[in-house]
């Protein structure tokens, strides 16, 4: 059942000039509502913002004093602009846990695939599968690249990969994916979180090799709890469902990919 707490800010560093890591006191929300990477909070941005923004959790730590979780988001607009000028210290309003994380086997070898701001929810996941993991990460250039070094130093391997092909391999992840599979498709899954355009790519390079996997779904939430239908997707079976009660994580069959 997700709770709103009020969370102290305990870290706010950036990341580059509009992307920040912002570490949360959290309290009761990961020791007893079990608030875990993937998952996400909404969280409340300031008067002028009626909405609260749903932002995922990159990891959630028990921790002393307090339990922490780290988000880590790029501004957009007046929400997250609102959230990047908290500073340690400050108080932030959030609602949660809400959401499902992706689905996770121990000892599992998973490929990881993230694509812009879709890169952070991963970061868990790789910390947590002590170098078991290959990860691709994409950006539109060398300048937006954000935890790179972090992921290089919990997994097996890491391929970057820009849009511009100023740093890493030039072109977007799906084209290291299948050059991967085609190599090595011993994966229990992969786990994909990013635009939807580079979601179906990777969901197609899957299915072509017979791989399981996990896409992560971005949609403009209002209440985040499945009472408004204003994050509803088509799914390849004829029905709807709410990516903020259902999801955000899918397998990636379970999308219409065609809408
Ligand atoms: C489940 C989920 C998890 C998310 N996790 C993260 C995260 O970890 N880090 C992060 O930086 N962002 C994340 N987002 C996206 C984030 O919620 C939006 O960027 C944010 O709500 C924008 O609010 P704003 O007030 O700053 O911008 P607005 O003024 O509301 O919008 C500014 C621009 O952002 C676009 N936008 C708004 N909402 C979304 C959305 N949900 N998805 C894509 N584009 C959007 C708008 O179309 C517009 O172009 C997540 C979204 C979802 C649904
Ligand atoms: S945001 Fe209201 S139903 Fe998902």
């Amino acid at each position: 059942m997700p709770i709103v707490q009020r969370c102290t800010v305990v870290e706010m560093t950036p990341l580059n000039d509009s992307t920040w890591w912002m570490t949360l006191e959290v309290g009761k929300l990961v020791e007893e509502q079990g608030l875990r990477a993937g998952q996400f909070l909404h969280v409340a941005c300031g008067e002028g913002n009626l909405l609260r923004r749903p932002i995922s959790v990159a990891y959630a730590l028990e921790d002393e004093p307090e339990n922490t979780a780290t988000l880590i988001f790029e501004v957009k607009g007046a929400g997250t602009r609102w959230l990047s000028r908290r500073r340690a210290g400050d108080v932030v309003d959030v609602l949660g846990p809400l959401g499902n994380g992706f689905a996770v086997e121990e000892g599992g070898r998973y490929l990881l695939v993230g694509g812009g701001i879709g890169v952070p929810p991963l970061l868990g996941y790789a910390e947590g599968f002590h170098k078991n993991t290959v990860a691709v990460l994409g950006f539109r250039s060398a300048d937006r690249v954000i935890l790179a070094d972090r992921f290089r130093n919990c997994c097996k391997e890491i391929y970057l990969c820009t849009d511009d092909g100023s740093m890493g391999r030039h072109g977007f992840v799906d084209a290291q994916v299948r050059d991967i599979l085609a190599k090595d498709k011993n994966f229990t899954a992969i786990l994909a979180c990013g635009p939807r355009p580079m979601l179906k790519s990777v969901a197609q390079a899957a299915a072509a090799y017979g791989v399981p996997c996990q896409v992560s779904m971005e949609e403009r939430m209002a209440c985040g709890v499945g009472a408004c239908l204003g994050c509803a997707i088509q799914m390849a079976d004829g029905t709807m469902k709410h990516v903020c009660k259902d999801g955000p994580v899918f397998d990636a069959g379970e999308v219409d990919w065609n809408v």
